[in-house]
């Protein structure tokens, strides 16, 4: 296999778990006897600080061309001033929607090992398996109009969704549930909301050519307190754009630390791989981070842009192992425990490869 992969390192703990990321990539490749090329572009506040625009010119004709993309976090406090259009998660959400991708996947899970990690009962949380599809070019993120009035005491968004943008994300959640436990979940707030109560129609509609697979709907207040109660009952859950934002942050609770989780942004011609998690600019350049969630995102990479499942699961199983044998980085210690650093741990994921 001889393959290209664009690398976005962004700011603050991103360039340092895109590293991590890297050593593991390494690593796979000597296992599979693979060529891997990859090729780094600026984004976020690393653009702005080397004086280009937030999503440069050269790093959208890169992500664009249809090759995968592996994301580290952007976000920079020292930006947070400037107006919307300039802002970095502006930015952000104009790489998504230049990549097309409307699905973005959210796997969680409780690791052996990670029991006294979350703040949740371990004997509720073990076993947990979940799959959160949030949409992610519409809803509030995206919906106009929007702004700040004039004199500064009012402000407004616009939460829209067609027929058209939920069809194309619950295929995916079908598709996925088809290929998992066959359950599937809608999440919504069909209770107050017009939006809902389409998306609702919608989902239910599309059910009748997935027979084989059950599906369920909650308001998303309802599921906030089932994903803390009971995690297990969850299988792939599918929801709008600021909900499944909100709930993959519970979910990584749930598995132990946001740090843990990866994603995958899929549409039809683009796929975009990121932690969870943010830039974390107060962790930046100490070698503490977790790698976890971008090394987790490549093994999505694998499995989803070169449907490359057994180095997926080679990936997933050495991360695994790493963590059951204790190693842990500072989000994930307790008391007494000594952690592991972002490059250590990394090292120890390829050497079980
Ligand atoms: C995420 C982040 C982003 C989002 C922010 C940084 C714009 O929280 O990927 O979950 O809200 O989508
Ligand atoms: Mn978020």
């Amino acid at each position: 296999m001889n393959r290209s992969l664009v690398l976005l390192p962004g700011d603050g703990i991103g360039p340092e778990v895109v590293a991590a990321a890297e050593v593991v990539l390494q690593a796979v490749c000597r296992k599979f006897s693979h060529q891997v090329d990859t090729r780094s572009y600026p984004i976020g506040g690393a653009a702005l600080r080397a004086d280009l625009p937030v999503y440069p010119a050269e790093t959208r004709a890169a992500c664009t061309a249809g090759l995968p993309v592996l994301l580290g976090a952007v976000g920079d406090p020292a930006f947070d001033h400037l107006p919307r259009e300039q802002k970095i998660e502006t930015g952000l959400l104009a790489l998504r929607s230049s990549m097309g991708v409307y699905a973005n996947l959210r796997p969680a899970r409780a690791w052996e090992g990670l029991e006294d990690a979350t703040p949740f009962k371990p004997e509720r949380t073990a076993g947990t398996d979940l799959i959160i599809v949030r949409e992610l070019l519409g809803g509030l993120y995206f919906g106009e109009p929007r702004g700040i009035a004039s004199d500064g005491q009012s402000a407004h968004n616009t939460m829209t969704y067609s027929v058209g943008e939920v069809q194309r994300v619950a295929r995916v959640a079908f598709a996925l549930a088809q290929a998992r436990t066959r359950r599937l979940l809608s999440v919504d707030k069909a209770n107050v909301l017009e939006t809902s109560q389409l998306w609702r129609r919608t989902v239910s509609a599309m059910a009748a050519d997935y027979p084989d697979v059950a599906l369920e709907h909650q308001y998303v207040d309802a599921f906030a307190m089932n994903l803390a109660l009971n995690p297990t009952r969850f299988d792939v859950v599918l929801t709008e754009n600021l909900f499944g934002d909100i709930l993959s942050d519970e979910a990584g609770a749930v598995s132990g630390s946001l740090g843990l989780l990866p994603s995958a942004s899929l549409g039809d011609h683009g796929a975009l791989f990121e932690p969870v998690h943010g830039s974390a600019p107060t962790l930046a350049g100490k070698d503490v981070a977790n790698p976890a969630g971008a090394i987790g995102s490549l093994a999505l990479l694998f499995r989803h842009s070169w449907k490359a499942e057994d180095e997926a699961l080679a990936i997933e199983s050495a991360l695994a192992a790493t963590i059951r044998e204790g190693h842990r980085t500072a989000d994930l210690v307790t008391a007494g425990q000594a952690a592991t650093s972002c490059s250590q741990f990394a090292r120890l994921v390829a050497d079980r490869l």
